[in-house]
């Protein structure tokens, strides 16, 4: 009899590339599959991807993934499930198939709706948790009503179905000829601004306040439990986690304890704070958000400080500007100089998300003398992210009240050691990086194999996590004050309306 405990396969559905991973029981990447998507940008502000094709991608990885790990469908105990969030979908309850573009959370078009619900501002804020945006799911659901034609008609009789992207591609997955399961997990329910946090259900009030017909709506689920098995792709396996993909890096991070932070750097970077089973507002610009909900206990819930722009500011760098050919080029470049020679850069290139919430904020240079030379914007460009990453934990260290002296890091960025250590300087944290950096897909196959017995408990987690490299504030206090000073007058300069 064979003693392999068999393999968990997550699949990471986010906005740049479906990714596919099979993880071990020690938390080890066995394999990845990785393909690109297609995002179109029909008008000014609009953002759209293809829900069949985002489908498809997620058919391709995952026998792809499981080939390159040498296993096959029969070694799979768990699929679980990560997404990019607030994407918006809806689909024919009858043929399954989509009945608009996806919009995605970049997308702006609902910002007249989001306009209109700004009287109700506090009581959206007291049910929710949120204020209005347009980065959140429902006001662009609200959209989709008002201008695809039949769909509010569809929606009212049942027939067409809203989620966001964990739960498009669940129905897929557990639909053969026709539809699967109709979920959502509760962490992407979380920011749709239809949710009420507290309750931990759909909120009447704001399905009134948006007027989205209830029959649309998924049912909410756990984070970590079997909701079906799949019928196509992995026939058999058992669905059996879903997270957002910023709750699922946490999850990933292990930092199941109150008070732990982690940072994932990608095209923006999301910071999050577990703050426990009760809610913590935020008078500081910070999203108060479920983390993860596992069977049988309450939810856990976080702080977010979501940022707009840190990877995207160096392919501008590259591609805009041409100064460097590829991202890694920027740490050498930056590595030429000692300091920023009085450069600062704030990339409010479509507003400035937490802590400031300015959506009319836009990118900035200052301090531009004949001394600056290319390393000095290249460093300024690294600055960038770490400035706007300290004034998020700083956000959190006044709405928490806790002290938080550890970050933990993950995603492409956190390859740059100039980055880090400017990061560890500028925030006052120890900065640590685990040995697996894919820590979304890690967080879904953690949630996934939690809920199979593949893994006991939270504690056999924690013992997989091992660090790869850590930084520690190094940054004499004076510096520290002058470029804080800086940083802030720059982001003063970026907010002022033209
Ligand atoms: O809230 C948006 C976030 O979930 C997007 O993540 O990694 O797909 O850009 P990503």
């Amino acid at each position: 009899m064979s003693d392999d405990p068999g393999v968990v396969v997550a699949v990471d559905v986010g906005t740049t590339s479906s990714r596919a991973m099979v993880f071990d029981h020690h938390g080890r990447m066995l394999a990845i599959a990785q393909i690109q998507q297609r995002q179109f940008f029909p008008r000014p502000g609009w953002v759209e991807q293809n829900p069949a094709e985002l489908w498809s991608a997620v058919q391709r990885v995952i026998p792809q993934a499981l080939k390159s790990a040498g296993r096959s469908v029969s070694d799979v105990v768990a699929l679980g499930l990560a997404n990019q969030r607030e994407t918006t979908v809806v689909w024919d309850r009858r043929t399954g198939r989509p009945l608009a573009p996806a919009v995605t959370w970049q997308d702006t078009r609902a910002e007249p709706i989001v306009e209109a619900l700004a009287p109700n501002t506090d009581e959206i804020h007291q049910v929710t948790g949120l204020r209005p945006a347009t980065y959140f799911a429902g006001p662009r659901l609200r959209w989709l009503l008002d201008n695809v034609p039949g769909l509010e008609a569809a929606a009212h009789a049942g027939e067409a179905l809203f989620g966001t992207l964990e739960s498009w591609i669940i129905w897929n997955l557990t639909g053969a000829n026709k539809g699967g399961i109709h979920v959502t997990d509760v962490t992407n329910a979380s920011r749709t601004l239809l949710f009420d946090l507290r309750r931990g259900q759909w909120s009447n009030r704001m399905l009134r306040l948006l007027d989205i017909p209830p029959a649309m709506l998924p049912r909410v689920v756990g984070s970590s439990e079997v909701y079906a098995t799949c019928a196509r792709v992995l026939p058999g396996v058992p669905i059996a986690g879903a997270l957002g993909d910023q709750q699922a890096a946490l999850f990933g991070q292990t930092c199941f304890s109150s008070g732990e932070v982690k940072c994932t750097y990608g095209t923006g970077a999301f910071v999050l704070m577990n703050v426990g089973s009760a809610i913590v507002d935020s008078e500081q610009g910070l999203v108060p958000t479920i983390a993860y909900a596992l069977p049988g206990e309450p939810p856990v819930y976080a702080l977010e400080g979501p940022i707009a722009m840190t990877g995207s500011l160096v392919q501008w760098f590259r591609d805009s500007l041409g100064i460097i050919d590829s991202p890694a080029e920027i740490e050498t470049l930056a590595s030429t100089v000692t300091d920023n020679g009085g450069c600062y850069i704030v990339p409010a290139f479509s507003g400035l998300y937490a802590p400031h919430w300015n959506s009319h904020a836009r990118g900035i240079v200052v301090g531009l003398t004949s001394y600056v030379t290319k390393g000095h914007l290249a460093r300024a460009v690294l600055e960038a992210t770490a400035w706007q990453t300290a004034d998020v934990v700083n956000a959190m260290r006044i709405d928490s009240g806790l002290e938080l002296s550890k970050l933990s890091v993950d995603g492409g960025m956190t390859s740059n050691n100039l980055l880090m250590q400017h990061v560890s300087d500028v925030a006052n944290v120890q900065v640590v990086r685990p040995f697996v950096s894919e820590t979304v897909s890690l967080g879904a196959a953690y949630a996934a194999g939690l809920s199979v017995g593949y893994w006991p408990d939270l504690d056999a987690l924690r013992r997989n996590r091992h660090v790869a490299a850590s930084w520690s504030p190094q940054m004499d206090a004076q510096r520290k004050r002058r470029e804080a000073a800086g940083w802030r007058s720059a982001v003063a300069r970026a907010t002022v309306e033209v």
